[in-house]
């Protein structure tokens, strides 16, 4: 009994060595993680050209107060409804009753937006009511505050018309009315405006204020109305209306499409409030704008539907249009009703498309459409591939029947034409034909990480997904944490290891106007002069690279599979013509991974690696987020990599996303010149 015991006391004793030895020996593993790469040009397969693209919704004034860079809000006093009185705001009086009355009506030149603003001026530069200092009349202070810059142009564009002769000032100002920034005197004489008379004049900023507003003024007696004023600024994207600092942002991404005007924008709340592209094309002045009903905002819809298919066609994207399909989040279009939205539909594609490619019926609509778009300066059709029918509609009673209508309708005239459907088939198949799927996930950070699997049990044949939005939300997301950008990141690994079924991937929301947070996270946040990336935002860079590259098979023999992912692609830069292998790393873990990558399947005669670099996201904390103090705290840096062969040894940091770029050499090393370390700069 005795000696029995001992032996099970020796017993325990060696299964305790044991364990104690194998978590050891499991700790050493884990820091010691190979990763093999196939780097055989022929056992690669394609990535879709199409991979990485971006999604637009008017969410947060993203377009309006946004890209966009119109600087007026309510340019046309229409933001209150089509009756009187209208309400003006965000536009406010200069001077009290005693001097002004101001008041709407609805005398507009315009048929599709009635409203005009009348301003009966009282007081004058003679006589018993002699105008105060500065003149009376209204101001605008755009979407809170112009940004007017020294030295920069800005087009100032109303209609006027008066009873008798006019003389306004049209400046800029501070935000308090004081300080002149830029301004141009208007005179015209009582027959020069007796009838609506467009007024258009340059402006050149003597001073920089961020916050500014849009100022007309007068001190002459006498009734004026004004309708329709613009301000633009003058270094806008190729003068096409972009503002130029956020376009840059979604260049550096080099989207290979974009996705718009929506999300539940393109549904509204109720279908009388849902975007409607044929009240958004044709001269600004007579768009009669909307109310979004979603994100409770007033659009002029400067930003319409051709703005949105020459943004597409200027950062090179393939444009996705998402277009209602009768469904709304409150109400339906019964599918029995649903033939005046396809004709609705027919328009559309036909603005974007040559007016001969297509003349059925309504050949006379067609070259309607065709020369308005001409008119509009671009003779040549758009290039539209794809098309959306509605967004998360598909529960909705009347989704599926609506679809089919539209779905036949578009096949039989636009046999080229793919489209995506609203309901997901990554796990079972769909009820009705399709080309694409739309995919949303919003989740948080642990589950998201764990979702890049979320495609690797899908059915190789059927639709191919559409990931058109997903972001980490909640708390672990804050407005745009590290922890939300590198789950992402994992996810994003495993759908580019997915992209045989995944063709492309958008991020949502795209902008956020931090003055209207309607949504967290956003990938670009900004003011009326200031943007940055989130983390969120510098994660989907490391993929720009990886639309029409060619996977690699890459294995990870690993016990961290839990907070470890990587891939592997090659691809060509058209910069230097060379090629490269990229290896993405996600860890999501609280230690740092030593990393061993054997490269297999290389040439030893002619090809071989060389000088290569490393890319890596991470910071001090995962809550860490950018901000307009700090927008450079979370944001990649690459450095030089050394001494690397066919098998290479890397740290990869805690909570880090990394990438590695070798180069394929076909002669002798060759050391990129590079800075060792640089900010933000794959
Ligand atoms: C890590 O694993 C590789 C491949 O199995 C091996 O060659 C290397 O010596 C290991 N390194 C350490 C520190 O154990
Ligand atoms: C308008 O402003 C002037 C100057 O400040 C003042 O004298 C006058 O009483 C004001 N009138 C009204 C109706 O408030
Ligand atoms: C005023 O201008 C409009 C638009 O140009 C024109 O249709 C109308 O005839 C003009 N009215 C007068 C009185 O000149």
């Amino acid at each position: 009994m005795g000696s029995h015991s001992a032996v099970l006391l020796q017993v325990f004793i060696v299964l305790c060595l044991v364990v104690f030895q194998s978590s050891a020996v499991k700790v050493d593993a884990d820091l010691n993680t190979t990763l093999t790469v196939d780097a055989s040009d022929s056992s690669g397969s394609p990535i879709p050209d199409t991979l990485l693209g971006i999604f637009f919704e008017e969410i947060n004034h993203a377009g309006a107060g946004g890209l966009w860079a119109e600087l007026v809000s309510n340019r046309g006093f229409e933001a209150g409804g089509p009756n009187t009185p209208s309400n003006i705001d965000p536009w406010a009086i200069i001077g009290n009753v005693s001097y002004i009355n101001v008041e709407t009506d609805r005398t507009s030149l315009f048929d599709r937006n009635k409203i005009a603003l009348r301003l009966e001026v009282l007081c004058d530069t003679t006589g018993d009511n002699i105008c105060p200092t500065g003149g009376v009349g209204v101001y605008n202070p755009g979407f809170w505050g112009m940004n007017i810059e020294q030295g920069k142009k800005y087009k100032v564009v109303f209609y006027v018309r008066s009873t008798g002769s006019i003389n306004l000032l049209v400046s800029f100002t501070g935000s308090n009315g004081l300080g002149n920034l830029a301004s141009a005197e208007i005179t015209g004489s009582a027959s020069d405006v007796s009838n609506w008379t467009k007024v258009e004049t340059i402006l050149e900023a003597k001073a920089t204020d961020h916050n500014a507003r849009l100022q007309l003024t007068t001190t002459t007696k006498g009734v004026i109305w004004l309708d329709q004023v613009s301000a633009m600024p003058q270094d806008t994207y190729k003068g096409h209306g972009f503002r130029s600092d956020l376009f840059g942002m979604l260049a550096n991404m080099k989207p290979r499409f974009i996705r718009f005007p929506g999300g539940c924008f393109v549904e509204g709340e109720w279908l009388r409030n849902a975007f409607r592209w044929k009240e958004s094309v044709g001269p600004w002045e007579e768009r009669p704008g909307h109310f979004g009903d979603v994100w409770m905002y007033w659009t002029d819809d400067g930003l319409g539907y051709f703005e949105f298919l020459q943004l597409a066609e200027d950062l090179g994207a393939a444009p996705i249009w998402v277009f209602n399909n009768g469904i709304s989040h409150q109400d339906q279009v019964d599918t029995t009703a649903v033939l005046p939205f396809v004709q609705v539909y027919y328009f559309t594609v036909l603005f974007s498309f040559p007016y001969y490619f297509f003349l059925p019926a309504r050949g006379d609509a067609t070259s309607k459409w065709g020369s308005l778009r001409a008119s509009m300066g671009h003779p040549e059709p758009f290039d539209l591939k794809y098309v959306a029918v509605g967004n998360e509609d598909c529960n909705k009673k009347n989704y599926r029947g609506n679809y089919l209508k539209f779905y036949s309708a578009i096949r039989s005239a636009y046999p080229d034409i793919q489209i995506i459907s609203n309901c997901d088939a990554s796990s079972q198949p769909l009820n009705h034909p399709a080309d694409l799927y739309d995919y949303h996930l919003y989740t948080n950070a642990k589950d998201m990480f764990s979702r890049a699997t979320a495609f690797d049990r899908t059915s190789r044949s059927g639709p191919k997904a559409f990931v058109s939005e997903y972001a980490v939300t909640g708390s672990d997301a804050g407005t745009g944490s590290l922890k939300a950008a590198l789950a992402e990141a994992g996810f994003l690994i495993g759908l580019e290891r997915n992209s045989d079924v995944v063709h492309m991937i958008s991020y949502a929301p795209l902008f956020v106007n931090t003055n209207d947070r309607r949504w967290n996270p956003d990938a670009i946040v900004f003011n009326s002069y200031q943007f940055y990336g989130t983390p969120s935002y510098w994660v989907q860079l490391f993929f720009s690279e990886s639309s029409g590259a060619t996977l690699l098979k890459a294995s990870l023999q690993s016990t961290l599979s839990n907070s470890l992912v990587a891939s592997a692609i090659t691809w060509k830069n058209p910069v230097d013509g060379n090629n490269y292998i990229r290896i993405k790393v996600v860890n999501f873990n609280v230690n740092g991974v030593d990393l061993h990558i054997s490269f297999n399947g290389l040439d030893p005669n002619t090809v071989q690696l060389s000088g290569s670099t490393k890319t890596v996201l991470t910071s001090s904390s995962l809550t860490d987020e950018n901000s307009f103090s700090q927008p450079k705290k979370v944001v990649p840096i690459q450095s030089l990599l050394q001494s690397v062969g066919r098998e290479v040894n890397v740290v990869v940091p805690p909570y880090s996303f990394t990438s590695f770029d070798f180069l394929k050499q076909s002669t002798n090393l060759e050391i990129i010149r590079t800075d060792s370390s640089s900010r933000a700069s794959i």
